[in-house]
C-alpha cells in the first residue's frame, strides 16, 4: 500500500514535469472536408486521390486546401501537395480507411500533429466522392 502510494505521487510529479499539455484551442471533433475523391484499383494496389480543405474556425489549426494522392500499399503517410498534410489509405475486408495527418505550429513555436480517419464500405467498387474526416487526436511534438 505504501509503495503504490509512493509510485502514484512520483508519477504525478513526473507528469507535471514532462507532460505539459499543449494550450491550444483543439480542433478535435471538427471535420476536414474531402471532395473529388477517386479510387482506382488493380489487383496489385489501389491508387487514390482527393481534395481536402479546412476553413477558418475558432480553433488554432490554420486553414488549408490541398490535393492528396497515394497508394494503399505504401503502408505509411504520404505527403500531399501541401506537405503539412499527409494521407494514407488502409484497405480492409470490404472497407477502406482514409487516414489524414496535419502538422502545424502555433505562434509560441510549438508543433502539433492532428490526425483523423474515415472508413467507408467498399462493395462492388462503390465509394463516396465526398465526406468529412473527423479530427480525433492532437499530439504535441516532443
Ligand atoms: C472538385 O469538386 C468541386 C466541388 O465539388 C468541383 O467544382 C470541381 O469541378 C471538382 N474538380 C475536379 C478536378 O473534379
Ligand atoms: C475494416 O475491415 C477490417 C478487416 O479487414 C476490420 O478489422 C475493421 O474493423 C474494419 N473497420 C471498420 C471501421 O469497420
Ligand atoms: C481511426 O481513428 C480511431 C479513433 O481515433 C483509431 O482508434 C483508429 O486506430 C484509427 N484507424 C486508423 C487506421 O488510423
Amino acid at each position: 500500500m505504501k509503495i503504490s502510494a509512493t509510485l502514484l505521487s512520483i508519477s504525478t510529479v513526473l507528469c507535471g514535469v514532462f507532460a505539459l499539455p499543449p494550450k491550444i484551442r483543439s480542433p478535435v471533433g471538427t471535420q476536414w472536408s474531402v471532395y473529388n475523391h477517386t479510387e482506382g484499383c488493380s489487383p496489385a494496389a489501389c491508387e487514390y486521390g482527393f481534395n481536402i480543405a479546412w476553413g477558418s474556425s475558432p480553433t488554432d489549426e490554420p486553414a488549408f486546401s490541398t490535393y492528396c494522392q497515394g497508394s494503399d500499399i505504401a503502408y505509411k503517410l504520404q505527403p500531399c501537395q501541401d506537405p503539412a498534410i499527409s494521407s494514407n489509405e488502409v484497405s480492409g475486408f470490404q472497407n477502406v480507411t482514409v487516414v489524414v495527418q496535419h502538422f502545424f505550429e502555433t505562434s509560441d513555436g510549438a508543433g502539433h500533429y492532428v490526425v483523423g480517419n474515415y472508413t467507408f464500405e467498399d462493395v462492388d467498387g462503390n465509394y463516396p466522392s465526398a465526406f468529412g474526416i473527423q479530427q480525433s487526436e492532437v499530439r504535441a511534438v516532443a
